[in-house]
């Protein structure tokens, strides 16, 4: 099963890395890079589709500055935008990039209306809210990606820690992206053993600190970007579960309409993933603690949608 078309808006790092991965996985017939730059989807898009014979896909890769291409696409990968610089918040991005996502927002629902939009640029819960006015879409079509990558962060610790399989930890992170996140301890084992029969507590909150600041350690390093292989992998994961109707369970910005006590945002649940896009929101039992995190983390999101109309208002 795959998708006649998925277009990557944004050729960027992380762009370029999920039209790669796309191909590689075959998960479309066609793979079309957008972007505003003159002559960068088109060459990007050229040089993947040239690894193609070597890798040995089928998917038609290609760049465009333009929207024609992408007419009727199945779904769209969103990364357009600036990415954090060193010392940057999230929020510094914010007025920037909501302008960016409302005009490619506005293009996507004009060349594919029945679409489906997977959300990768920061801040992610608001620019999630911005792309769903701008298109019009409903929440099962507008999906943000944060969840898939802050677990996987997490799950990539825990395994070094441990000196164990990858494949077998399963983690769920809730909560706004970032700093802001929620994870579930709970909801944490290895091959089903829970986290806390396997490592003392303080481990455990250690790598949760290294999980919040994930990006911000990446960006430490790099000090001209941000994060952009791990960033791809999870939106593809996401691209992957709907194009194959895979109905998987995996952590995702979602509209929230009532789940968890909260309205009118985007938070990251657990989400069930298939063709339809966002299928089902599932809500898990939380203790107290973590209830409360989910409430301050709704916070920041909402602050963040506030501080975004303050500006627009302001000129
Ligand atoms: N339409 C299309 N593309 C645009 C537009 C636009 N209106 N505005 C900017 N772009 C393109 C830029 O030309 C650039 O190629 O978006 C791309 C962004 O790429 P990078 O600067 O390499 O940023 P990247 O690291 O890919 O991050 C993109 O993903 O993880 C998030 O925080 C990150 O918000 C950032 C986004």
């Amino acid at each position: 099963m795959s998708a006649k078309k998925i277009t990557v808006v944004g050729a960027g790092h992380v762009g370029a890395t999920c039209s790669q991965l796309l191909s590689q996985k075959e998960l479309a017939k066609e793979v079309i890079l957008v972007d505003i730059a003159d002559g960068i989807p088109q060459g990007k898009g050229l040089d993947q589709w040239e690894s193609a014979p070597i890798e040995g896909f089928d998917s038609r890769v290609s760049g465009a500055n333009e929207y024609e291409s992408s007419a009727g696409a199945d779904i769209f990968i969103v990364t357009a935008g600036i990415a954090r610089k060193p010392g940057m918040s999230r929020d510094d991005l914010l007025k920037t990039n909501a302008n960016v996502i409302r005009s490619v927002s506005k293009e996507i629902a004009r060349v594919a209306p029945d679409s489906i939009i997977i959300m990768v640029t920061n801040p992610l819960d608001v620019m999630a809210q911005v792309a769903m006015e701008a298109s019009g879409f409903p929440r099962e079509r507008v999906i943000g990606m944060a969840g898939v990558l802050d677990t996987a962060r997490y799950r990539s610790f825990i395994a070094l820690e441990l000196d164990v399989s990858i494949e077998d930890i399963q983690a769920l992170v809730l909560g706004g992206h970032g700093d802001t996140m929620v994870p579930l301890a709970s909801y944490t084992s290895v091959s089903g053993i829970p986290l806390t029969q396997l490592l003392e507590q303080d481990r455990i909150d250690a790598l949760v600190e290294r999980t919040r600041k994930g990006g911000g350690e990446i960006v430490a390093y790099l000090k001209t970007g941000s994060a952009y292989y791990a960033p791809a992998a999870a939106a593809v994961q996401m691209a992957e579960a709907i194009v194959k109707d895979k109905r998987r369970i995996l952590p995702c910005a979602a509209w929230l309409q009532g789940e968890y006590g909260f309205n009118d945002l985007f938070l990251g649940v657990p989400c069930m993933l298939g063709e339809n896009g966002l299928e089902r929101i599932l809500e898990v039992e939380l203790d107290a603690d973590e209830q409360a995190a989910l409430a301050t983390s709704a916070d920041h999101v909402k602050s963040t949608v506030e501080a975004l109309k303050a500006i627009e208002a302001g000129g």
